[in-house]
């Protein structure tokens, strides 16, 4: 959450800061500001509420002219969404701080700087942090030590950036607890929050890791590490594309990233399958040895990272036959929980940087899990770096906030992966072939699925005025509709309720009416007559029914009952296919409502904070 950009070079760095702002909207979007300093040190500090495109408008008319310069888009944590709240931070117009992440004792910390005389102009935690560095600067002989020492008597989270206006040629940055990548330019250097950011200057990066404190200039870098000593951190090239991260013609990203599921399928099983068994390393080298032994799975994630583990318990219990439980990341981190003997631990994200799951994974190290694997799309992330082993999807940049394609990816690999634990034991050959094959058909059928997208759009009107919404499933479609739930919610800011469908009768049942739309995610399978029972008990109390069917012989639309029918599919990968009528349901949704899709109100794409 909160995006950050730096840049100290040769040339002006105004429009480099607001587009890198741009492609961090993602991160936070209720305020942005920036602080661009010319080489005499003069800072100008300009900030406003809203997005950033008003940011721009602001600039544009300002025009401030300068070669180093930070810039933040902002999610609220501490103080309203508003022009004061905004980042940056000024100290005596001296210093200026941008800020990812929360400082947990800045009240403590506020209080004795108040006391000793430094005024404060907003109500966020940030503000603590720049007149901190203020105080210090006269004990510490450059903004390098000077910062290093402010990050010992700071509890809490931050990426961080700090300009001084009697340094005007350098940054210096600081990371513990919420991500920063350095940008490698020829005679110019960035940084910025996630390095989708400055694609458009450069493709060679360094992740700061925990601790690390560095000294931006514009022919150098220089890094100390957490004790303060002297460190490199290696640069790499990265594969990503500037385009990668456009929205390609699409309205918006979310109907981009929806197309895109199966080529990020496609790419993300590539080469994991080799003459139909799942490669040696695909899980990381040595995970077919070490998965050998696992009895117990402990799958843990957050939002529709958790709703993709809910659907894998069923498929690792039924096919490779050993319990697998899942949690919330934030529940997870502050109970004790008992571990059983020859764990895996899997975590679950897109961005790697979900703050509760990668607070889960550090617990659960000192637990005793046999090893830990994450499945996750950045592999710069802390999730990737910190984890035992790693399954990289190859879905490309996720940026509409609401998941899509991570979901289908994660999917496919939670499955990859119950067919790695069958082979690694010598288990269900059956369904090793089975999975395998129905990997392989994945991508087509996907693809086969677009065509819902005009029936379901016509469909999407009448949900537009709609207060509430239940979704229903059984077995591995349940967690499909609590993901469809959360799509509808998410974006359209109706409120959405996925029940298991047997559940109905014990409470939820008292809400229909013909007000209340029920959604029902109903494939052929074995659970389907159960299904239909519980579709005529919600029909006989006037409800309004979207049935999402995979064979015609089962259901009609009748007055009262719509029926949207796909093309029927083996049932391991059905609750992939599934998902992409509910994505488009939610997307035209919002469209109708005219919500903003791609940017939520009140969400953030990454939640590095808890
Ligand atoms: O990056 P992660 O997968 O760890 O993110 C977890 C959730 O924050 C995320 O899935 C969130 O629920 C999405 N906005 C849902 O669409």
């Amino acid at each position: 959450m909160c995006g950050i950009v730096g840049a100290v070079a040769e040339r002006p760095i105004t429009e480099i800061l607001i587009e890198g702002l741009k492609r961090l909207e993602y991160r936070g979007y209720d305020s942005a500001g920036l602080a661009v300093l010319n080489r005499e040190g003069k800072t100008t500090c300009i900030k406003r509420q809203g997005k950033v495109d008003l940011l721009a408008q602001a600039v544009d008319k300002h025009a401030p002219n300068g070669t180093t310069g930070i810039a933040h888009t902002r999610w609220a944590t501490h103080g309203a969404p508003s022009e004061r709240n905004a980042h940056p931070h000024q100290s005596g117009s001296r210093f200026s701080v941008v800020h990812n992440g929360i400082i947990e004792n800045h009240q403590g910390l506020r209080e004795s700087l108040i006391a000793e005389g430094y005024t404060f102009n907003s109500d966020t935690d940030t503000e603590v942090i720049v007149h901190l560095i203020h105080k210090l600067s006269t004990d510490y002989k450059d903004l390098r030590s000077t910062v290093f020492a402010a990050t010992k008597q700071l509890v809490g989270a931050y990426g961080m950036v700090v300009s001084d206006s009697q340094s005007p040629n350098e940054l210096v940055v600081a990371r513990s607890g919420s991500p920063l990548v350095i940008g490698y330019g020829l005679g110019e250097h960035f940084v910025a929050s996630d390095q989708l950011a400055l694609l458009p200057v450069t493709r060679r990066f360094a992740v700061l890791e925990e601790g690390d404190v560095a000294q931006i200039t514009r022919d150098a870098v220089s890094i100390i590490d957490a004790l303060g000593e002297p460190v490199r951190r290696a640069i790499e090239e990265s594969d990503i594309t500037a385009e990668a991260s456009g929205k390609a013609g699409y309205k918006h990203y979310m109907l981009k990233e929806i197309f895109e599921q199966p080529e990020a399928i496609r790419r993300t099983l590539q080469d994991r399958i080799i003459d139909g068994n799942v490669a040696d390393d695909a899980f990381g080298n040595g995970s077919l040895e070490l998965f050998k032994d696992i009895k117990h799975v402990q799958i843990v994630a957050c939002g529709t990272s958790y709703n993709a583990g809910m659907v894998a318990r069923y498929w690792i219990e039924q096919t490779v036959g050993i319990s697998c439980s899942v949690e919330i990341a934030s529940e997870f981190r502050y109970r004790e929980s008992f571990v059983h003997k020859d764990s895996l631990l899997v975590t679950l994200s897109q961005s790697g940087e979900t703050a509760d799951t990668l607070a889960a994974l550090r617990l659960a190290k000192s637990l005793g899990y046999s090893t830990s694997l994450t499945i996750c799309n950045v592999e710069t992330s802390s999730l990737v770096r910190e984890s035992d082993l790693v399954y990289l999807m190859k879905a490309g940049p996720e940026i509409g906030v609401a998941s899509t394609k991570a979901f289908t990816v994660q999917l496919a690999a939670m499955l990859l992966l119950s067919k790695a634990l069958c082979e690694a034991k010598n288990i269900n050959q059956e369904f090793c072939e089975e999975a395998g094959q129905a990997l392989n058909a994945l991508p087509a059928q996907m693809e086969r699925a677009f065509s819902l997208e005009q029936p379901i759009k016509a469909l999407a009107e009448q949900f537009a005025d709609k207060q509430h919404a239940l979704f229903l499933g059984r077995g591995d479609q349940y967690p499909v509709a609590m993901e469809g739930a959360l799509k509808l919610k998410e974006i359209s800011y109706i409120h959405a309720e996925a029940y298991a469908a047997g559940e109905l009768k014990h409470g939820p049942l008292a809400l229909i009416d013909a007000d209340m739309p029920v959604v029902v995610v109903a494939p052929d399978n074995v659970l389907l007559d159960k299904l239909k029972s519980n579709i005529e008990e919600v029909r006989a109390r006037g409800s309004v029914m979207y049935v999402f069917a995979d064979s015609d012989d089962h259901f009609e639309s009748a007055p009262g009952l719509d029926v949207v029918n796909m093309a029927h599919a083996n049932h391991l990968i059905a609750p992939i296919l599934f998902i992409i009528p509910l994505q488009f349901l939610s997307y035209y949704v919002a469209l109708v409502k005219g919500t903003d899709v791609d940017q939520p109100r009140n969400l953030a794409k990454s939640v590095t904070v808890e």
